[in-house]
């Protein structure tokens, strides 16, 4: 299905995230961008402009850290025949290769929490990138045996360890996923089962 993510309106469950007045729904920018967010595995050969790249960098390292470490390193992919060397040494994400530009987010071994601070890194990138109407898709890193393969192959000194890749690109085709509804995922004050 091909979407534009940031006119369609699609959210999880196919509803309208647009303002709903019988609702009481008014827009936010902010949580708009966030719904209209989706996996994007099929990308355009557009290139990513460079602005683009550089505010979601930006983004990305103003994510919050434990104790404002800030315990990471975050490559751009642009060859096309790194791309595909990372791709080859995945399990799940050979669409890398047709990729115009991939993220590898790296964290300081040495950071306690170099794992959470990276994943918000991680999500900072992808809501920037997704605020331009570049599509990404999240891919395994830190816990996957690859993930030495790809510190090497990009030159890494071994005290970083790879936490993320992300390739990003204008979608070509999305595919949505269904989600949970917010009501059986959430509880106020204290839990009751059912
Ligand atoms: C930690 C993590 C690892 C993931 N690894 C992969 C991956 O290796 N390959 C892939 O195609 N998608 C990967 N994904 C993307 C998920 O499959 C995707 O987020 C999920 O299906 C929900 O779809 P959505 O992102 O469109 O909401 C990963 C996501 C996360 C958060």
């Amino acid at each position: 299905m091909i979407v534009d993510t940031l006119s369609s309106g699609y959210c999880p469950g196919g509803e309208s995230i647009f303002p709903s007045p019988s609702k009481g729904i008014t827009m936010n920018v902010g949580t708009t961008i966030i719904k209209c967010r989706h996996s994007v595995r099929d990308f355009k050969s557009t290139p990513v402009e460079d602005h683009i790249i550089r505010d979601s960098l930006d983004c990305a390292r103003l994510a919050p850290t434990a104790m404002n470490l800030q315990p990471w390193l975050f490559g751009v992919i642009r060859e096309k025949k790194l791309l595909a060397a990372v791709a080859d040494l995945t399990d799940h994400a050979k669409f890398i290769a047709g990729a115009p530009v991939c993220f590898a987010v790296f964290g300081e071994r040495s950071a306690k929490y170099y794992l959470e601070d990276c994943c918000a890194a991680t999500e900072n990138l992808i809501i920037a990138l997704q605020a331009y109407g570049v599509g990404s898709c999240w891919v395994a890193g830190e816990k996957k045996e690859y993930a030495e393969a790809v510190r090497t192959l990009l030159g890494v000194p071994d005290q970083y360890c790879l936490v993320s890749l992300l390739p990003a690109g204008y979608p070509a085709d999305i595919t949505i996923q269904k989600k949970k509804d917010e009501e059986d995922i959430s509880f106020f004050d204290r839990y009751s089962p059912g």
